[in-house]
């Protein structure tokens, strides 16, 4: 048997790292030499102990040396060097891996041996965990002290904690954990209590040295004890321990003592302690030495001070029992234990080795198990730079910093907030955080994150903050997220994640065309077009006869387009370099217009089309909106949005080249300001508000997730040569799941008289805002009045304020813009005014959607373009028309 297992111990060594080995060296022991060098690990000539440094299990402290004037031949190896820990006020130990739900003997040393030179002890404290092990006090010369815990592990790791006090520098020798069985030292009335060690005697002993391991097999200290009323016994046979309570040694329990006085029929034992709470378990361990002759009886009684007496007992001969009581010791500063010899025993009493524990109640229960293991792959993974040691939510004052816990007395703490912003993250979000299922915040922001945004994520139900903002993420935001941040549950923010699809379509098997898009543009495409530009001319050609034949298509179909995907010109976007930009436009001699973030001129492609060349203004900063709107109009196609062609973006230069709208914007046509352009007709004006409004009930209903406009207006709206309108201007966009969305966005964004009022005063945004503004631009249509209105004499007010006392008297007549002369049809008039107004209440929840709109103001326009009824102009408003009222509020 042992061969066989020599062995396997041989090629073992020959597959694990020898650092591995040391610290494993004996099955079950975890032997630590603080303040070790890195790395290294020696096997300790006296016990053959294989011990190892610390730096595995600690990322604070510095390693010092006691001074050289307490350096002894006799003195363990293991407390010549220690680790200091000058900063922090906590610092931990993370032990593992320890056995979960396993008794565990964790001994710490300490030495002083002035190494610091300042010839003062200090005094701290050790937690094991959470709660409070011991008060550290040397004593003797050298400032020494040792302290054992018998406790049962309950994870996978122990930490084990030193707790500056205000009186000195912790420090610690030595850490010891030694793995023992289940069945030893089951002392306590409840499984959870922990024993602290008072003392541990080898009494009788004849060599006056300590016994441990190897003689030990567990490792347990015993010291030797003598009193000059007793006297020892011994035997050289091995006394065996049948039981397998204790952990009592053949050479421990192979020496004992009996009272030295001949006379005398009792042995006493007593101690002392100044804190009269404690609550003291005594075991005292006995084993016959001697053969006694056949009339001899040995016969005694165990009694502890006022708790227990217990006999008459009769040990066996050479075999270790004990007499132990699960109840305690207490409420006295003097305690004693007196052996007494029984009425029929012709020897007198012996005892073989005593053990003292005081019962150790470790009430704090540490922070949820699957919390602490998060938490620590976590730190592990990311190996986070932070001083995270110990519990992570307890003791209340040591919570980490970044994180906050939930305390509720019946549960464990519970960690339900983790900022990690800015501290260096890379990599991918780690699985583990989809294990802190109780998380309400969490922020990433700020760091160097790649991959995809992971489906766990979504899991987190209780998640109501989550910022990835800043990182280097890819892929798509999981939708489910996306939701939760769309009906406010959740604040989601993501920005500046160049490569994450942030918003707007994008078909679900082909999550991120634009990330993926523009990462092989950035690394790939610009040197390929740079280096072959009669290529370039190529692709612009292909690409533009593809879009030119599809844009034909398209125009020819009916005009609702819901529902449909909206990731889709995306092949067709090009990259300019600014020198084609700067032909295009013949160095950007024709100005078409100035935009709040630059300004938009005129250009031509290589094959004749004309362009609008949007350039972005260096000096107003509007990336921001320059990065939206490009985006946004990568994915969407529809007939009733200006067609995007294709952008540059070379360092400071940036543009988009966008479809070319003969006919400029709205605007300018109703302002009249303009003396070349016409006066639209009542039926055009129709049609224009209805192309914009298909147009927004593309972007709201027909991508996904939507896409709120936010700035709809009469200059936003552009016209082609056929008069066809064209919403423009998607700097301020936004998609559903953005982050301003669902929390209170620090800038209400648009343009003052067109500026949804609920948006204005809360901040939240919804797609109603668009229809908001709609109802503006349709008021304008309808009564060619700028969306402010300045009239002499009186103060700005907004065009639906205007219009409102003249509806309420029914004044159709001045309501309606004088220019047409009274050409239009009134039932038709008033349709589209109830329209307006129905776009425009105060309140978001009364407004109809977009598609609603849609199929009124088709219906409008069938009664618009019916023929001939614009002579007789009646200026009452038709009874049937208000009296049926088209919009029930259940249908809005
Ligand atoms: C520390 O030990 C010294 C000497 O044994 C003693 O006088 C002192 O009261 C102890 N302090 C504490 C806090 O136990
Ligand atoms: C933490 O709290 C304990 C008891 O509430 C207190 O004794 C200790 O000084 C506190 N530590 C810090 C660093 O605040
Ligand atoms: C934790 O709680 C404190 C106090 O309530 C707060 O100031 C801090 O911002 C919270 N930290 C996190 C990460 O939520
Ligand atoms: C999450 O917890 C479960 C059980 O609590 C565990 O099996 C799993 O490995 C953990 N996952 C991660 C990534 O830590
Ligand atoms: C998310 O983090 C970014 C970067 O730190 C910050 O600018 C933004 O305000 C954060 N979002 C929220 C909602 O706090």
């Amino acid at each position: 048997m042992r061969m066989v297992m020599v062995g396997i111990f041989l090629l073992l060594g020959l597959v694990v790292s020898p650092a591995v080995v040391l610290v494993h060296g004996q099955p079950g022991f975890i032997s630590i030499d603080c303040g070790l060098a890195e790395g290294s690990g020696y096997k300790d000539d006296e016990t053959t102990i294989d011990y190892s440094s610390d730096t595995d299990f600690i990322e604070a402290g510095v390693n010092k040396n006691i001074s050289s004037s307490f350096i002894s031949t006799s003195l363990q190896r293991q407390l010549l060097n220690l680790r200091s820990f000058p900063d922090g006020s906590r610092n931990c130990y993370t032990i593992k891996p320890v056995e979960m739900d396993s008794k565990y003997l964790i001994r710490a040393s300490f030495m002083y041996g002035n190494y610091d030179g300042l010839n003062l002890f200090p005094q701290f404290d050790l937690y094991l965990g959470v709660n409070l092990w011991d008060s550290v006090n040397l004593t003797g010369t050298s400032g020494t002290m040792s302290t054992e815990i018998i406790t049962i592990s309950s994870r996978n790791f122990m930490s084990v904690c030193l707790v500056n006090t205000g009186l000195g520098t912790p420090f610690i020798s030595t850490l010891e954990l030694r793995l023992m069985d289940m069945s030893l030292y089951n002392l306590t009335t409840d499984d959870s209590d922990s024993l602290v060690l008072y003392k541990r005697l080898d009494v009788g002993s004849t060599t006056g040295q300590i016994v441990r391991y190897p003689n030990d097999t567990l490792d347990f200290i015993w010291s030797p004890y003598n009193l000059p009323s007793w006297t020892s016994i011994f035997t050289l046979s091995e006394v065996k321990d049948l039981y397998g309570q204790f952990s009592a040694p053949s050479m421990v329990m192979s020496t004992a003592v009996r009272p030295a006085n001949e006379s005398s029929d009792t042995l006493n034992f007593s101690w002392t302690t100044d804190n009269p709470s404690l609550q003291f378990h005594v075991v005292d361990h006995y084993a016959e030495l001697e053969v006694l002759k056949e009339n001899e009886v040995r016969d005694f009684m165990d009694c502890g001070t006022g708790v227990f007496c217990y006999g008459p007992f009769s040990p066996d001969y050479l075999v270790a029992d004990a007499i132990y009581t699960k109840d305690t010791m207490t409420g006295q500063d003097h305690y004693s234990v007196s052996v007494i010899k029984a009425n029929d025993s012709t020897l007198p009493p012996i005892l073989n080795a005593i053990e003292i524990y005081a019962l150790k109640r470790l009430p704090d229960t540490a922070t949820n198990n699957r919390d602490v293991d998060a938490i620590m792959n976590i730190k592990a993974t990311y190996r986070v730079k932070r001083n995270w040691m110990g519990d992570p939510c307890l003791p209340k004052n040591y919570t980490w910093e970044g994180l906050n816990c939930s305390y509720d007395s019946s549960y464990p703490p519970t960690i339900i907030s983790l900022d990690l912003s800015s501290t260096r993250l890379s990599g991918e979000i780690a699985p583990s955080l989809g294990n802190l299922t109780s998380i309400q915040f969490l922020d990433l922001s700020r760091n160097n994150l790649t991959g995809a945004v992971p489906d766990f994520l979504v899991k987190l139900s209780f998640l109501t903050f989550l910022n990835l903002s800043s990182n280097k993420l890819n892929g798509s935001v999981p939708s489910a997220l996306l939701e939760r941040s769309q009906d406010g549950s959740l604040i989601l923010s993501f920005g500046d994640n160049p490569n994450l699809c942030t918003s707007y379509s994008c078909n679900t098997t082909e999550p991120c065309l634009s990330g993926s898009c523009k990462k092989k543009h950035k690394k790939f495409v610009i040197p390929v077009i740079a280096a072959l530009s009669v290529a370039a001319v190529l692709v612009i050609f292909t690409a533009l006869i593809a879009w030119r034949k599809f844009r034909e298509k398209r125009q020819g179909e009916p005009a609702a387009n819901a529902n449909k995907e909206c990731s889709f010109l995306i092949q067709h976007n090009r990259r300019f370099t600014s020198t084609e930009i700067m032909r295009m436009t013949n160095n950007f001699q024709r100005v078409l217009g100035k935009g709040a973030f630059g300004t938009v001129y005129h250009g031509q492609m290589e094959d004749g089309t004309e362009v609008a060349i949007k350039m972005l203004s260096q000096i107003r900063h509007g990336s921001v909106e320059f990065q939206t709107e490009a985006q946004l109009l990568m994915r969407v196609y529809h007939k009733n949005l200006v067609s995007f062609i294709g952008y540059c973006a070379e360092g400071d230069n940036k543009a988009l080249i966008l479809e070319y709208m003969l006919e400029g914007n709205l605007a300018k046509h109703l302002s009249g300001k303009d003396k070349n352009a016409r006066v639209l007709n009542w039926g055009q004006r129709l049609q224009i508000a209805l192309d914009v409004a298909q147009g927004l009930e593309y972007l709201h209903f027909g991508c996904k997730p939507p896409i709120i406009h936010r700035d709809v207006k009469a200059a936003n709206i552009l016209l082609n040569e056929r008069l066809e309108a064209k919403i423009a201007d998607f700097g301020l966009s936004k998609a559903f799941l953005d982050e301003e969305l669902t929390h209170i966005s620090t800038a209400v964004k648009g343009t003052h008289g067109y500026l949804d009022p609920e948006y204005f005063n809360s901040s939240k945004l919804n797609e109603k805002s668009d229809v908001y503004s709609f109802g503006v631009v349709l008021f304008e249509l309808i009564t060619g009045q700028p969306a402010i209105i300045q009239s002499v004499g009186s103060e700005r007010t907004t065009i639906v304020n205007w219009v409102a006392p003249m509806i309420e008297i029914g004044d159709i007549k001045n309501v309606v813009d004088p220019r047409l002369h009274g050409d239009y049809d009134i039932s038709s008039g008033w349709k589209a005014i109830e329209i307006a107004i129905a776009c425009t209440p105060p309140k978001s929840i009364g407004r109809p959607n977009m598609s609603d709109v849609v199929a009124e103001l088709k219906e409008c326009l069938g009664i618009g373009i019916a023929p001939e009824r614009t002579t007789s102009v009646k200026s009452e408003r038709p009874e049937n028309t208000f009296g049926s009222m088209s919009y029930p509020s259940a249908r809005w």
